[in-house]
């Protein structure tokens, strides 16, 4: 079968195309129109708008740096501090020491002076300097810090001094006001209170019981006469 594809008012030579032929040009076409139209899609894929923006790789970072995995944390890195490092070192502990000799030795019920004892001390500038270096040194030391005591034997010092335990405890309730005016924290107060007051078997002298009663005296055994 033959298709007359010519006008009749065409200047150009009438031509006859088989069908067969028609129909294998149409479906190249559509092929080769298909295969563009895939080909663009594809290309778009893999080209993406460069106006859009980049990943922001340094706000992911952010993220997981802001919220650690707590279990990943090393053991170690959890190390306690000693009570001489957390009580601020050697500065801090001068600056305690001053002001607990300051108000020891004002406490009337203190009476740190040991006025009236077989064993009274001057409070001159050189003995307060002293005192002070070291109780500071004392207090370093018992606390952890690398300080040495230079001072006397803790007991001998206080021999002979008559300290009693209301005394003791007044001069306790001085160093709890110095940590006080000095913002120490509560653990590290109560941690320092704790170490002092293993110091009272060795500075208390003088228990403060009940007054020494006489018993009476026991009435004779009377054998009533018959
Ligand atoms: C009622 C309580 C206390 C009284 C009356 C008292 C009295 C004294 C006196 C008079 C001295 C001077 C001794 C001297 O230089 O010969 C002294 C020294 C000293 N006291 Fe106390 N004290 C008391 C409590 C304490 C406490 C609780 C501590 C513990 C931290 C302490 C630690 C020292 C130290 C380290 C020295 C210096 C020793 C030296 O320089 O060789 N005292 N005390």
């Amino acid at each position: 079968m033959l298709f007359r594809a010519a006008s009749r008012t065409s200047t150009f030579e009438q031509t006859e195309v088989p069908m067969s032929r028609l129909l294998f040009l149409a479906v190249c076409g559509a092929l080769l129109i298909s295969q563009i139209a895939s080909r663009s899609f594809a290309d778009q894929a893999a080209s993406p708008n460069p106006k859009q923006a980049p990943p922001d790789t340094k706000s992911a970072t952010t993220v997981k740096t802001a919220s650690p995995d707590a279990k990943s944390t090393p053991a170690t890195k959890t190390t306690q501090k000693s009570l001489y490092e957390r009580l601020g070192g050697e500065k801090a502990i001068s600056a305690v020491a001053d002001d607990f000799v300051g108000r020891m030795t004002a406490d009337s019920k203190v009476n740190f002076t040991r006025k009236g004892t077989p064993k009274e001390w001057k409070a001159t500038p050189e003995n307060l300097t002293t005192l002070k270096k070291h109780l500071t040194q004392y207090i370093c030391h018992a606390t952890g810090g690398p300080q040495k005591y230079e001072g006397k034997d803790i007991k001998i010092v206080h021999k002979g001094m008559e300290i009693t335990d209301a005394e003791f405890d007044a001069a306790a309730a001085d160093l709890s006001a110095s940590l006080d005016k000095l913002k120490v924290p509560k653990t590290e107060h109560d941690e320092l209170m704790k170490i002092v007051g293993t110091t009272r078997a060795d500075i208390v002298e003088k228990k403060l019981g009940p007054p020494a009663t006489t018993p009476a005296p026991i009435p004779p055994m009377t054998t009533s006469k018959k």
